[in-house]
């Protein structure tokens, strides 16, 4: 758009650019910079448009921006423009996930770059590594509290080492995500120390007060995010003599995006990474960006603006690069991450679906599938150029972020419901095997979170010290069934390392005093490659897993359906156990999936003649696509073993 204020002050910029930048070859740059500039401003504007230094700090954004484009490498910027003219090539059927600590896998970044085969032959082409930049000895928050946003951290490797394995990985078309922690920094980063000192320009990048009065006001409604181990949300640094606000623990410092220079560093940071070959980013706790008295300071408008920002702002550098959201929050506001209010995503393309994986641990514990085609029934479509990250496990724990609403549809209270749920996956309820632990239990509010592998929270550690063979049966297939969900639902599915082979709980950590009081440690392995050479051996559960999910995931990248165009449609049956969704082919003439799932540990039940399931499958030509078998029929019902999925086509329609 053509907007007389923002390009005059576009062309005031262009002149006071530094004479270096001039001189660089910048067809795409300046092109970039004129579509997206009128956005930048009027963002830049709402956010600083006060300050008096406001056109300085332009200047600065845009100089960022340029010098960043100039250091792109050219494999980058080609890519940049293949992906401009194939703008949805991340909606498409094949990429499948996995997430990854590099020291729990192969103990650094070299190490993980001889084991790219295991990817392969699984069929993972994009790695998301959890975050590998310098921290502190100890008080690290597993790699979230960086005291060096430039340099990856010498236990893991060197800069060098992580240039080579993305270079590695491109060339084996793998995606690389790599975390910027965006929300804060730890109380060893520079930033801090010369606040530290005493420098009032780094002292403006955190939120820093005096007295408590100023904290007492933002405690009034600012939740806690981890209770038990950092009660509050301010620390007393006694060298500073300041309060200094730390939502998550006591050395992680907020910093302060009321200041533009904030902003500013953290782009450049973010397009240094890209820089270096990262295909996505993951921006870490990005629904805190923004702290308000009077509100929970999460999912603030400004919060939305800032990701919008830096949205505009990469795509003029690095448009190639997309951003994950990571905002474990409500699902009416989860959503909102990709962009509000806009055809095309402009905030992240890319959102973790915490509310898929928290209803699905819900549908694990009850049996039933009620609460599941609630809460996804009440989320509404996303945005073109979006996709979901489906996940069932991750490094964090589990909330039970759904909505007190749906609960409450479906006949449950939502307070006794959430308790039901912990009991149950804590061992404090006599009729489940999952072995997990609570984290988070915040005693005043009742609230608590779950810790505990995939594995184990399915019972599958409780099945085998029983060695009953049954249920060790049905923690396998809980395992399947789970995998078979995100695989198919729409979105890129991410695995967790390990999963793949039933890795179980692993309690080292407790050893560990800067460990031990964090139960998401728990489900943090180290991975166990004797174990998993398992895999290669028929009649082994690691075997039976590892290549029931690789057939999973080759069908799934076969099938267009399961690219991610909101080509779904949740289905109602009458039989409450049973999960029923369709996926379509654009066209909708051929090619359609009807996925059923089973949560119960009885064979189930699904009519035919519904019309939802009549409109994917005609009666008689049905198959599973997973399997290649015919589904048993009794009376023109279709029966679902217990706790089995199927992805059901009708072989007529296929073609
Ligand atoms: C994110 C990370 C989590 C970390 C937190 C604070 O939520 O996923 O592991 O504790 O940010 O950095
Ligand atoms: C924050 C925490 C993460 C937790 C989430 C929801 O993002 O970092 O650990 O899962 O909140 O409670």
């Amino acid at each position: 758009m053509y907007e007389q204020v923002s390009h005059s002050l576009l062309n005031n910029i262009l002149i006071k650019l530094n004479p270096d930048i001039e001189q660089q070859e910048l067809r795409h740059f300046y092109t970039r910079l004129g579509a997206n500039f009128y956005a930048i401003h009027s963002l830049f504007s709402l956010l600083y448009g006060d300050r008096d230094d406001f056109e300085e700090q332009a200047l600065q954004l845009v100089e960022t921006m340029a010098r960043q484009y100039i250091n792109r490498p050219e494999t980058l910027k080609a890519k940049d423009i293949e992906r401009e003219k194939d703008h949805n090539w991340f909606l498409n059927q094949k990429w499948v996930g996995m997430a990854l600590y590099t020291d729990g896998f192969a103990d650094n970044l070299s190490g993980l770059k001889d084991k790219l085969f295991y990817f392969q032959e699984l069929g993972i082409n994009m790695i998301h590594i959890m975050p590998i930049l310098q921290c502190p000895d100890g008080k690290s928050d597993g790699g979230y509290a960086i005291s060096d946003f430039r340099k990856v951290d010498s236990r893991i490797g060197t800069n060098d080492d992580l240039t080579d394995l993305s270079e590695a990985l491109q060339k084996r078309d793998i995606l690389l995500t790599l975390d910027v922690v965006v929300n804060h920094t730890s109380n060893e980063h520079e930033w801090a120390a010369r606040a530290r000192q005493g420098e009032k320009k780094y002292q403006d990048y955190f939120y820093l007060f005096d007295n408590r009065e100023i904290p007492d006001m933002f405690e009034e409604t600012m939740p806690e995010i981890f209770p038990e181990t950092a009660p509050g949300n301010f620390t007393w640094d006694a060298e500073m003599n300041k309060w200094v606000m730390t939502v998550f623990n006591d050395y992680q410092w907020d910093l302060n995006y009321s200041n533009p220079a904030v902003f500013i560093e953290m782009l450049d940071i973010i397009l240094f990474w890209s820089n270096k070959g990262a295909d996505i980013i993951r921006l870490d706790a990005v629904a805190f960006l923004w702290k308000k008295i009077g509100s929970a300071c999460q999912n603030e408008r400004e919060a939305h603006l800032i990701l919008q920002l830096m949205k505009d702002c990469c795509q003029v550098t690095a448009p190639g690069v997309l951003f994950i959201a990571e905002a474990i929050v409500a699902p009416v506001e989860i959503i909102k991450y990709f962009g509000e209010d806009a055809i095309n995503a402009k905030e992240c393309e890319i959102a973790y679906n915490a509310t898929l994986m928290a209803l699905l641990w819900d549908a694990v514990a009850t049996k039933n599938a009620k609460l599941l085609y609630q809460g996804l029934r009440s989320l509404p479509d996303k945005l073109e150029r979006a996709t979901w990250l489906n996940y069932i496990r991750c490094h964090d724990d589990i909330g039970l972020g759904f909505d007190d609403a749906d609960i409450r549809a479906v006949d449950y209270e939502p307070k006794e419901h959430r308790k039901f749920l912990i009991n149950y996956y804590t061992g404090n309820f006599s009729d489940s095997d999952a072995r997990g632990f609570p984290f988070g239990a915040n005693l005043k509010t009742g609230d608590a979170r779950i810790s505990g592998s995939l594995a184990s929270l399915v019972g599958l550690e409780t099945a085998q010290e029983s060695a009953d063979p049954a249920r060790i049966i049905n923690a396998t297939q809980h395992i399947l069934l789970l995998h078979s969900l995100i695989l198919s639902f729409g979105g890129i599915p991410l695995l967790y390392y390990g999963d793949e082979i039933g890795t179980l709980n692993d309690c080292s950590f407790l050893e560990d005093e800067h460990k031990a009081h964090d139960s998401r440690w728990t489900h943090r392995p180290n991975f166990d490659w004797v174990n998993a050479e398992q895999r290669n051996h028929p009649g082994t559960i690691q075997y039976q897993l590892f290549n029931a999910i690789k057939k999973m995931i080759a069908v799934r990248k076969e099938i267009p359906a399961f690219a991610d165009f909101n080509n779904r449609e949740l289905i109602h049956v009458d039989n409450p156990h049973l999960f029923v969704f369709s996926r379509f082919n654009l066209t909708r003439t051929a090619g359609g999936v009807l996925v059923v799932v089973n949560f119960d540990a009885n064979p189930q039940y699904l009519d035919l003649n519904n019309p939802n399931i009549k409109a994917v499958l005609s009666h008689g030509h049905i198959s599973d696509l997973v399997s290649g078998d015919i589904p048993a029929m009794f009376k023109e019902q279709l029966v679902i073993p217990a706790y089995h999925f199927y992805w059901l086509t009708d072989q007529q329609r296929m073609s």
